[in-house]
């Protein structure tokens, strides 16, 4: 019989995440202490490293890149691996949907925000600084469906990670964008209609 390769055990740990999600979630929903759960359990995969080795994943020819570990069909989970070059950076955004980060190897530093103001004037938007999480081996980072933060990567290694999010990426909502030192904000559009219709 031929040994279980390196990538059915992957798939079998990814899998298995999903159910252990779905049991958290399953009378609680998404709440800061579900959210909590989540990222232990995302960050304990993430930890076997020998489960997702470099040669299975390509490099981005810059910045970042997304391979799809396990996305659920219709409107469900989306979990992938991450690998965001060093240099790579993102301005402070919310995605509109919550997102649980673990570390590989590498570190990205995630900076949180908070909305002050009360979205009473169409693309103004003041956000105050809260504090910052280093994502690296062994920890990770959870942000409700509006929740905004910025990432950094740190240092001159890649930063290789895994991502859960509500909805599969081809599924995400607006992703609102913040510029703190102008008062601004703006959005992407939603990929949801074009991706329920
Ligand atoms: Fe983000």
């Amino acid at each position: 019989m031929p040994a279980t390769s390196v990538a059915e055990h992957r798939a079998q740990a990814c899998a298995k995440l999903i159910r252990q999600v779905h049991a958290i979630t399953a009378h609680e929903g998404i709440n800061p202490s579900t959210l909590h759960a989540i990222k232990l359990k995302l960050a304990a995969l993430a930890k076997r490293a020998e489960l997702f080795p470099g040669a299975d994943f390509a490099a981005p020819v810059a910045q970042g890149r997304n391979h799809p570990l396990l996305v659920e069909d219709n409107d469900g989970l989306g979990l992938y691996l991450t690998i965001n070059l060093p240099g790579k950076e993102a301005a402070p955004h919310d995605h509109g949907i919550w997102c649980v980060n673990a570390g590989i190897s590498g570190s990205e530093r995630h900076v949180f925000y908070r909305r002050t103001d009360d979205a009473g004037t169409p693309g103004r938007a003041t956000v105050v600084r809260l504090g910052e999480v280093i994502v690296a081996p062994g920890t990770g980072m959870a942000m409700a469906d509006h929740d905004i933060h910025s990432t950094e990567v740190i240092g001159t290694e890649p930063a290789i990670g895994l991502a859960l999010y509500g909805y599969a990426l081809v599924r995400f909502p607006s992703v609102a964008w913040y510029h703190p030192e102008l008062g601004s904000t703006r959005a992407t559009a939603s990929r949801r209609l074009a991706a329920l219709a």
